[in-house]
């Protein structure tokens, strides 16, 4: 490859000579040099323009030769920049004809396994080498001689490159380094006194750099040091000298690096420190360790081996704004928070924490103390006034008396999903008064068996509820009224049988509406009523096995419907004969047992047709013929059914038990005739709806052939019971009637 000057050079030679040797193209009367006084002019001028002709020829091909010469083999250059050479391939040895000019060498994925002394020492003009992802294993002393103006260095991944046994002031030439990048090496240590000569050094990344101890005085009198990433490296102990003299680090990256101990005021004179990462370590204590950390900003702790705090341990550390202490054994916090005036976010997540107080953190604002052992909620919650998360989930809170969040004015988000108090005795009435700002509010794993509405008319104006993994059955018509801004309500893992549409009217912005993980098993048409503002629907987990044609008629602003991990075997066509503003996604595919035959022609059928803008992708479990085949693959006229003549099922449910006694079984049939094979399912008196073998409810199962078997009757039981079957030409249903007799025993 020529460089840009060599071709610019070569061009102008070649017109030079043209000029001189090519006679022939100038009229006959010119005067041209050499021949116009030889004896014999034509001789001559045929002469010189073979001559000519050669040396252009020649010319261009030293030209190119030389050019080429300029740029090494394996190497590009130009592409960097108009300085910047990159050399990369099966090369074992840095390339020696470097231009002297380049400002940026990279010599990368190269076979390359020594750095010799002296081989770059006439590339006067390099400020950057980077010898990343090389096979290098020694480095020679002197290796780096010469680069004085040169600012970032990088050595990474060089997995077999160790610096035990590298010359230690091999960097003392580079006086102008600024950056140095070792990351994903093997390197042991780094010497004392590596960087002595380094006055400029800003950074140091030496992430995975395969360090197992910091010598004392690795980094130490560097007063331009502000970032060092030692992260992910087995150093078990941090001396107390290592960065002494350097007082600029802001940013020092511990993490992920088996550290057990900090020796007493190790980081004392970093003032100027902000940010101080030691989560994911083996800390068991942080005593003395964090002293003179006076402007100190974020502190990561988390993920450490923590037992104990101590009232002095974050003494000094009067800037702190965020401290995360989540993943460690803590019982209590030994009145060590106390101290830190302007922290504003405090984690505390998978502690042991039996209580805790926000005495002496006015400026906290986000608070999350989840998975803790806390009894009661934390104490002090009239000082945190500016508070806008807080997370108590998971915790054995005993009691949640009325008005305990009326301080929290701007409070936008709670979170008490899983706290003993409420499940209980669901929340009290007055259990969330106060919380005016409220945007978020999640009460999931709480047992609630009905919606607290009572409690849910203080905070109007939430916009994001979550109930989920509840055990709620029914819905109400007025369950939401007080709360009809919320756009995202999620219902997921409850014990809802069916779409709550009554429920669902009184909101005027719902968006999106997770009931996944309910035991549906049928939706029925216009299920959703006009909810025309949804726009996500989540109905996966929900043993669906009939959809009606209908169902989600009305929705028409719907974006997506999941129906993924159910027992869905067909779909009916008329699914997406409606009116709709955008098209949709049906996510289907995953989890259910499609079955192509003439079932599914009318969908395949709809989703064909141009303009019927739904988004979906099935593939069929069955018939064996199409087993693993994409529905839209397969042609109409192929999806049909051996049946000797189509018709609607039809329902029987004679034989059925009339009556059975309290705790004892009762047996209700249901004889399903029809081709295609229906599918059916039961309704009875408590509002279970229940299919062959997906049942929710202990003690209530459906049999192959469609018998309802209920194990210990109860009270409840007596009464009608529907036995629906549905293929895709027609749906039918019987009820029967269940007497129960009352023996006292
Ligand atoms: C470079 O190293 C790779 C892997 O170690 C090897 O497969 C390849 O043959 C080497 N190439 C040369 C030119 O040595
Ligand atoms: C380093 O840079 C300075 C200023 O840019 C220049 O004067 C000096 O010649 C350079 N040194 C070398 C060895 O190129
Ligand atoms: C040293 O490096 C910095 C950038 O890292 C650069 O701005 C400065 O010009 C360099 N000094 C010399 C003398 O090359
Ligand atoms: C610290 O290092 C860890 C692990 O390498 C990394 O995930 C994290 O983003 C780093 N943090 C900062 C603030 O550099
Ligand atoms: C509920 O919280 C308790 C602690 O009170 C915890 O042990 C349990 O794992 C939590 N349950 C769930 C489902 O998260
Ligand atoms: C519901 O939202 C509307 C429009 O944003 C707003 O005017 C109204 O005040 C909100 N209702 C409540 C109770 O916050
Ligand atoms: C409706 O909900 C969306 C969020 O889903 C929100 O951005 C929008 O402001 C809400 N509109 C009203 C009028 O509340
Ligand atoms: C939906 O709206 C239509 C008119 O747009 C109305 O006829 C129908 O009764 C409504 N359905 C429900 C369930 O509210
Ligand atoms: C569809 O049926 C025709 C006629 O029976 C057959 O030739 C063809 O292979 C079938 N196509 C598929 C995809 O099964
Ligand atoms: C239930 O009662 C009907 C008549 O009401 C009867 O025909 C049927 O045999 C009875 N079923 C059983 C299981 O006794
Ligand atoms: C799914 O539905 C079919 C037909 O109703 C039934 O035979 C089957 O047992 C159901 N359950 C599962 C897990 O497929
Ligand atoms: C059960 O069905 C019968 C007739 O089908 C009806 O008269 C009766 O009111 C129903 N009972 C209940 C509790 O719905």
């Amino acid at each position: 490859m020529l460089t840009t000057n060599y071709f610019t050079f070569c061009v102008f030679c070649c017109l030079l000579y043209i000029l001189l040797f090519v006679p022939i193209s100038y009229p006959a009367g010119v005067p041209v040099w050499k021949c116009d006084h030889s004896l014999n002019r034509s001789l001559c001028l045929l002469f010189a323009q073979d001559m000519a002709l050669l040396i252009v020829v020649l010319m261009c091909v030293v030209c190119v030769v030389s050019g080429r010469d300029q740029c090494p083999r394996n190497c590009y250059c130009g592409e960097l920049g108009p300085h910047g050479v990159i050399c990369t391939g099966g090369i074992t040895d840095i390339p020696k004809n470097v231009p002297a000019d380049t400002v940026y060498l990279v010599v990368e994925y190269t076979n390359i396994s020594v750095i010799p002394t002296g081989v770059f020492n006439n590339l006067h003009k390099l400020t950057g080498l980077l010898l990343d992802g090389n096979q290098l294993t020694s480095i020679e002393s002197g290796a780096f001689d010469g680069l004085t103006n040169m600012s970032l260095l990088s050595l990474s991944s060089n997995p077999g490159l160790s610096l035990t046994k590298v010359d230690p002031s091999i960097l003392k030439d580079i006086k102008n380094l600024t950056s140095f990048l070792a990351k994903e090496n093997k390197l042991g240590i780094i010497p004392t006194n590596f960087f002595a000569e380094n006055k400029m050094l800003r950074e140091v990344y030496l992430k995975s750099a395969g360090l197992t101890k910091l010598q004392t005085a690795s980094f130490s009198n560097l007063k331009n040091l502000v970032i060092v990433d030692v992260s992910k490296n087995e150093i078990d102990n941090i001396g107390a000298n290592i960065f002494t003299g350097s007082l600029k680090i802001q940013t020092l990256n511990l993490s992920n690096s088996q550290i057990k101990s900090i020796e007493p005021r190790a980081f004392e004179t970093q003032e100027e420190m902000r940010f101080l990462m030691l989560d994911h370590n083996m800390l068991v204590s942080v005593r003395s360790a964090l002293l003179g950390l006076r402007n100190l900003l974020t502190l990561a702790l988390n993920d450490n081996e923590i037992v104990s705090l101590n009232k002095d341990d974050f003494k000094e550390l009067v800037m702190l704004n965020s401290l995360d202490l989540s993943n460690n054994e803590l019982q209590n916090t030994g009145d060590a928070l106390a101290n830190l005036q302007s922290l504003g976010s405090l984690t505390l997540n998978n502690n042991r924490l039996t209580k805790l107080s926000f005495k002496g953190m006015p400026l906290l604002t986000d608070i999350s103390v989840s998975n803790n052992l806390l009894q009661s909620i934390p104490e002090r919650l009239d000082v945190i006034t500016h508070a806008r998360i807080l997370d108590i989930s998971n915790n054995p809170i005993q009691s949640l008396p009325g008005g305990q969040f009326a301080s929290l004015k701007s409070l936008l988000k709670l979170d008490i999903s899983n706290i003993s108090a409420i499940q209980d005795g669901g929340l009290a009435p007055d259990a969330l008064t106060g919380l005016h700002s409220l945007v978020e509010l999640r009460v999931e794993r709480n047992e609630l068996s009905k919606v607290p509405s009572l409690a849910l008319s203080a905070v109007k104006q939430i916009e994001i509820l979550s109930l989920s993994h509840n055990k709620i059955q029914t819905l109400d018509e007025n369950d939401f009224v007080s709360v009809s801004n919320i756009s995202n309500l999620q219902l997921a893992n409850n014990m809802l049988a069916k779409v709550p549409e009554k429920a669902l009217r009184p909101f005027t912005n719902l968006t999106q509406l997770d009931l996944s993980g309910n035991p549906l098993v049928h939706i029925s048409g216009w299920s959703f009523g006009n909810s025309t503002t949804l726009s996500s629907l989540r109905l996966s987990n929900a043993k669906l096995s009939v959809i009606d044609p209908a169902a989600f008629h009305g929705l028409k602003g719907v974006h997506s419907i999941d129906v993924t991990n159910n027992n869905l075997t067909w779909l009916p066509g008329d699914l997406l004969k409606y009116d709709r503003a955008f098209p949709f996604y049906l996510y289907a595919d995953q989890g259910n047992p499609w079955y192509c035959d003439c079932q599914m022609k009318p969908f395949s059928q709809a989703v064909n047709v141009p303009g019927q803008s739904v988004i979906t992708n099935i593939h069929c479990s069955g018939p064996e013929k199409f087993k693993g085949q994409n529905l839209g693959d397969i042609p109409l006229a192929n999806l049909t059914c051996d049946c000797e003549h189509q018709e609607a099922p039809s329902v029987d449910t004679s034989g059925s038990d009339n009556k059975t006694t309290v705790g004892h079984t009762a047996k209700l049939k249901c004889k399903v005739s029809g081709c295609p094979t229906a599918h059916l399912f039961w309704t009875t008196p408590r509002g279970f709806v229940i299919s062959p073998h997906l049942t929710k409810y202990t003690g209530y199962d459906v049999q192959d052939d469609g018998t309802l078997v209920i194990m210990a009757a109860v009270a409840e039981d007596a009464g009608n019971y529907t036995c629906t079957a549905a293929n895709y030409l027609g749906k039918a249903e019987q009820s029967h009637k269940l007497k129960l007799d009352i023996i006292e025993t």
